[in-house]
């Protein structure tokens, strides 16, 4: 028996992927798809239990407003419009959807007015939810009745006779209480859809996907070492075995054993085709005399995707396909422009490939959230050492070292980020924290060690507390703990006599110094 699901037609809110994210999170199937969607169409989905109209900017009194084919309102699914998914359906069945004077963005009472309502069923009254809208109904359609309001606006409605619903406010954001209780509501007592979402199905579905699309063509992969592309390149090469060739490229920038562990998990416990180019010496020579962060990074960006851009050249003849581990928040980060999925423009971890590669994109992470990426690496069997990772920027330690980048300030780097990172293990810290690292500082101070005088490096270490990494604080890391941490670098690293612990949030301060 086919899973059952729920397909959200996609206006452009930023909140889709979330919808998506939650009804996933009650173990349904949900696929965001793009609301010119036809009924004939919908033969793709043989468990369909209902359609979820999202959220978007327009106004649906607008000219060329984004609209659905009026034959899915006859398809007898259920239909749920959250948002201006509801203004649509009171639009299209008659209704009046004008610009509110009083305009809601930001938490609202919400008050029940049917309580025998399906999606109210165990959800008590007199309770916040999150709304941002401009628009409201100022008259119902016939045959639709009022099922809750705000202070300012008709809140939910329902038609009379038909599972058609419609909620002016976003379920699907933590801050609206009870908002998963109203979608379980319309998943189980409106739809009847089953739990049968986990992350075992997603990871067989993906693999049936890809065994389909890439059938016996070649794929490459520009694996990093980072959570995505290790998973991506995981699933696929479960998919197809030797048919994917993953390319490591050693910038020199990484942290210490970096390649070799990488090589390591995944050629052994992996078998994959991993192919490590080595261009270390590339990157320092390049990036001599080099001090600004940001010709730094656009020097380093260039160089990797110089590197990468000739080994995939070599084997263009060969693969068909180019994979990357895009996740869904890469997605919305690189949307320039357009409302719908379909205007979003593909996201490239290994950014700026040239058009001419011809390659075609294999995605097989973009509706993921970091952490549903995590879930499925572990599933797969990667090692939670890998899984945790903090995050590692793009340009590496050539961010870390600040001003001009050498090998032998990187190889001073490494030992120290080593030593950090190993304590944090060790003692318990470095899951409680976000993102830990060193930065070395091109800056040379007087210390005594012994009876002598040195005159070294200074070395600063940063850990961070974040959610999102949009905002972070500095952890308040135990004081013995650092006192360990910095006499153990002190005593062990040349060329380094003096660690400060940096303390500056974001903002202020960025996470990493460059
Ligand atoms: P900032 O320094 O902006 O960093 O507070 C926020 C998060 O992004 C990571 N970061 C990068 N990641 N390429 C990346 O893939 C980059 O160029 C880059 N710069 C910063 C940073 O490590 C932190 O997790």
């Amino acid at each position: 028996m086919k899973q059952t699901q729920i397909i959200i037609l996609d206006f452009g809110s930023q909140y889709t992927q979330l919808l998506a994210r939650r009804i996933r999170e009650q173990n349904v199937l949900a696929e965001v798809v793009d609301f010119s969607i036809k009924p004939e169409e919908l033969k793709q989905y043989p468990n369909l239990k209902g359609i979820i109209l999202s959220g978007g900017p327009a106004s649906v009194y607008e000219n060329d407003a984004y609209t659905i084919d009026r034959g899915l309102l006859e398809t007898k699914l259920p239909i749920l419009g959250v948002c201006y998914g509801l203004q649509l359906i009171t639009h299209l069945f008659g209704g009046t959807v004008e610009l509110s004077e009083k305009q809601e963005f930001g938490k609202s009472k919400l008050f029940i007015d049917d309580l025998n309502c399906k999606l109210f069923i165990d959800v008590p009254n007199d309770k916040n939810v999150w709304m941002s809208h401009a628009d409201h109904i100022t008259k119902l359609p016939e045959n639709f009745i009022q099922v809750a309001h705000s202070e300012n606006s008709i809140a939910a409605i329902k038609h009379s006779d038909k599972e058609i619903y419609g909620i002016q406010f976003h379920a699907e954001t933590t801050h609206s209480e009870y908002g998963a209780q109203m979608l379980a509501n319309f998943l189980f007592e409106v739809c009847q859809a089953n739990k049968d979402w986990y992350v075992k199905a997603f990871i067989e579905k993906a693999i049936t996907d890809i065994k389909e699309k890439v059938d016996n063509q070649k794929v490459i992969l520009g694996l990093s070492g980072g959570v995505d592309s290790s998973v991506a390149a995981t699933l696929i090469s479960k998919a197809i075995g030797k048919q994917l060739t993953c390319i490591f490229v050693d910038t020199g920038l990484l942290r210490k054993n970096e390649g070799q562990q990488v090589m390591e998990t995944y050629t052994k416990n992996f078998d994959m085709n991993i192919k490590m180019v080595d261009s270390s010496e590339l990157f320092y020579e390049n990036l001599k005399g080099i001090t600004e962060p940001e010709s730094k990074r656009k020097m380093i960006g260039k160089l990797f995707i110089d590197v990468f851009t000739d080994e995939a050249r070599k084997m263009s003849k060969d693969a068909k396909f180019l994979a990357q581990g895009t996740i869904y928040p890469d997605v919305i980060e690189s949307s320039k422009q357009g409302h719908t999925s379909k205007t979003i423009k593909s996201h490239h971890n290994v950014g700026g490939l040239p058009e001419d590669l011809g390659f075609e994109l294999l995605e097989p992470l973009r509706d993921l959230f970091k952490d549903e990426v995590r879930q499925v690496g572990r599933e797969l069997g990667i090692p939670d050492i890998m899984i945790d990772r903090h995050p590692f920027p793009g340009p590496g330690l050539g961010i870390r070292v600040i001003g001009e980048v050498t090998k032998e300030k990187c190889d001073i780097l490494r030992e120290v980020d080593d030593i950090f990172i190993k304590a944090l293990h060790e003692e318990g810290l470095y899951t409680k924290v976000q993102q830990a690292h060193v930065v070395l500082l091109p800056v040379k101070t007087v210390g005594v060690m012994g009876d002598n005088r040195t005159y070294e490096y200074l070395a600063a270490l940063r850990s961070v507390d974040t959610v999102d990494f949009m905002t972070a604080t500095a952890s308040h890391l135990p004081w013995d703990f650092l006192d360990r941490v910095v006499n153990k670098i002190i005593n062990e690293v040349k060329h380094v006599n003096r660690i400060v612990y940096d303390v500056t949030s974001k903002p202020p301060g960025t996470i990493e110094w460059e």
